[in-house]
């Protein structure tokens, strides 16, 4: 008797366990992306850095890792199948844009924007996919002109 209850009683536990393993495995899944806390301040004509990084860390070597400013489909950078994509990057970023990724395997990353320009002020998206799952920060870029240098000078 003991041994056909056995199976009886173990079936619902075994399911329950199951149910919370998948559950695990699928919040597990879910990506955080993080920005910088504070808008990010840079002159006209020199290089600016924007970082962004998964947490917690996680390889992104074979995500997609993209960075827009109002559009998706606009891109300042794209970083796909493990490597740069500038046929989709908009065309005054080409040859403008150095991708740091020696932190990728922990999911950290960065843009070096080389000379930026005042029409670059704004709000830039920092958007990590792997799968059905994604996340993006969102960062503000300062662009300070000539006429605060004149103030301050
Ligand atoms: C900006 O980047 C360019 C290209 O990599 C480099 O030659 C230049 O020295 C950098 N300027 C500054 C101020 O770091
Ligand atoms: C940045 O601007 C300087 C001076 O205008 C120019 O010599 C240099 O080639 C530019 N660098 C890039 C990466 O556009």
């Amino acid at each position: 008797m003991d041994t056909a209850a056995a199976p009886h009683f173990s079936l619902p536990g075994s399911l329950l366990l199951l149910l919370l393993l998948s559950l695990r495995a699928l919040v597990s899944a879910q990506l955080t992306v993080v920005g910088p806390a504070s808008p990010i301040l840079a002159m006209v004509g020199e290089n600016t850095t924007l970082h962004c990084h998964l947490s917690p860390e996680k390889n992104a070597e074979d995500m997609e890792v993209r960075w827009f400013r109002s559009q998706f489909s606009a891109a300042v950078f794209v970083y796909k199948g493990g490597r740069e994509r500038t046929e989709e990057q908009m065309e005054e970023y080409r040859g403008r844009i150095t991708f740091v990724n020696k932190g990728i395997s922990r999911g950290s990353v960065a843009l070096v924007v080389h000379n930026v320009t005042a029409q670059e002020n704004d709000i830039y998206h920092c958007h990590f996919q792997e799968g059905w799952s994604y996340d993006k920060a969102i960062l503000r870029l300062v662009v300070a002109g000539l006429a605060l240098e004149a103030e301050v000078t």
